[in-house]
């Protein structure tokens, strides 16, 4: 069997990482890939993970079986619409389904029709109307644009100035382009947030094994957001009680939802929750695995993915179970110097196969290539993963970090603290 991965990142690498794992021995190929993952798939480099056309063209010249697509910009412009269309099969949602991420109000009227719990909210697309309303839920007034903004699309501002600022950009100077020319206002939710990642297709929504990110650059969760700079799994903060929780009162109705508005889902369903005070309420929906999620979850994980992934694309999720290890995963993410803002692509990494050398710690690349002498350098914001695997967290972040000392390149920057549980999320 031949398998295509789309993407580039950490998440791709981790989905490659596992595929090869498969008893039923799968071809691997990514487009467009990176130096760790060319280890365990043939790479097309050439090919953007955006590009429609080109990825089609390729899924059909490799003749592959399957196409597994990572990341969310693919999806929205319907990748899988026009894979489908040429006889592959997909693991991933069509366009119409993939505006549960790429629209907030699409989500939002969805969440509200279908009674999930979530924050209360209001759209405009007029900025003399919003300014009248500015602050109307109170302050850290939450704001939205609409459509996809590589992750920085909302802002909480905290106060009038920044709020007003904030509208200026999204819809005067359109920073985000046409994704601000609707923007939703959110009420503030306050409490710990957690990441529910679920397996959907038409017979069965099931939750994988729970995780937690940390968003922001700096220990604390200080400094600015970014794609996500660790993660750990299972989740701390999610007992069993709230699990049956998050099942009846968001993953039913959610699937219940799809049933009655046609969404014929086939895929990840990514959920960012807010647990409140008032219990579980959605802050967002994603419609593929999160990036470092993956990274920490799929290690986990003692189903063969590709059994899964064919599942899916054939509705017998209900039918396929999903085994998991009681075994804690921490999952470390190195970042280039400068990132979030701007950032300096090109540094030579070392220490990657002393870092591998135990034959326990596993370092998923992200934004990797080789240069010309065919050394491993950096080439994007997130660079590198370090995930281990022990029977606590303690000793999983123990060994996660022993890995993280291994590895240099200039510039380096790491969280400290992933892994460490924390009573508030900010
Ligand atoms: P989103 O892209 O919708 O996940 O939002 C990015 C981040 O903003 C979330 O992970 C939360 O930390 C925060 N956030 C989004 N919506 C709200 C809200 N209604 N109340 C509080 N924080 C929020
Ligand atoms: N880690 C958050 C995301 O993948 O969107």
């Amino acid at each position: 069997m031949k398998i295509l991965i789309i993407g580039n990142g950490g998440r791709e690498h981790a989905i490659a990482w596992k595929l090869a794992q498969s008893p039923q021995k799968p071809e691997l190929f990514c487009a467009p890939g990176n130096a760790g993952i060319a280890s365990i798939a043939q790479c097309h480099s050439d090919v953007a993970a955006d590009d429609i056309a080109g990825q089609t063209r390729l899924a059909t010249d490799l003749g592959v079986d399957l196409v597994v697509v990572g990341p969310e910009v693919p999806l929205a412009l319907g990748v899988t619409d026009a894979l489908v269309s040429a006889g592959i099969k997909v693991f991933g949602p069509d366009k119409n389904c993939s505006q549960l991420e790429a629209s907030k109000s699409f989500t939002k009227s969805f969440l509200a029709r279908h009674d999930i719990p979530t924050a209360g909210y209001k759209e405009y697309t007029d900025i003399a109307e919003i300014k009248k309303d500015v602050g109307i839920f109170g302050y850290p007034m939450v704001l939205k644009a609409d459509g996809l903004a590589a992750g920085k699309g909302v802002v909480l501002a905290q106060n009038e100035a920044e709020a007003l600022d904030a509208i200026d950009e999204m819809m005067g100077a359109k920073v985000f382009g046409s994704a601000g020319d609707l923007v939703v206002v959110e009420e503030y939710l306050t409490g710990v947030e957690a990441s529910i990642l679920c397996f959907v297709d038409g017979s069965a929504i099931i939750p994988m094994e729970t995780a937690q990110d940390y968003k922001r650059i700096g220990d604390g969760d200080s400094g600015p957001n970014t794609g996500g700079m660790g993660t750990y799994s299972p989740s701390l903060v999610i007992d069993e009680a709230l699990n049956e929780r998050i099942d009846q009162e968001i993953l039913q109705p959610t699937f219940a939802g799809f049933k009655k508005d046609g969404l014929d889902f086939h895929g990840v369903l990514f959920i960012g929750i807010m647990l409140t005070k008032d219990g579980p309420k959605v802050i967002e929906f994603n419609n593929r695995f999160g990036d470092p999620e993956t990274q920490s979850v799929l290690p986990r994980m003692k189903a063969d993915l590709l059994d899964v992934f064919l599942a899916v694309t054939e509705d017998k999720l209900s039918v396929t179970p999903i085994e998991w290890s009681n075994q804690c995963a921490v999952s470390v993410v190195l970042a280039a110097g400068g990132y979030p803002g701007d950032y300096h692509k090109g540094d030579k990494i070392t220490g990657l196969d002393d870092a591998v050398a135990d034959g326990e710690t596993i370092v998923f690349h992200a934004g990797t290539k080789f240069d010309t002498d065919g050394d491993v350098v950096t080439a994007g914001g997130r660079v590198l993963c370090v995930t281990c695997l022990a029977a606590s967290h303690e000793e999983a972040k123990e060994k996660a970090y022993n890995g993280v000392a291994k590895i240099h390149f200039d510039g380096a920057q790491f969280r400290t603290d992933i892994g460490t549980i924390r009573s508030t999320a900010k």
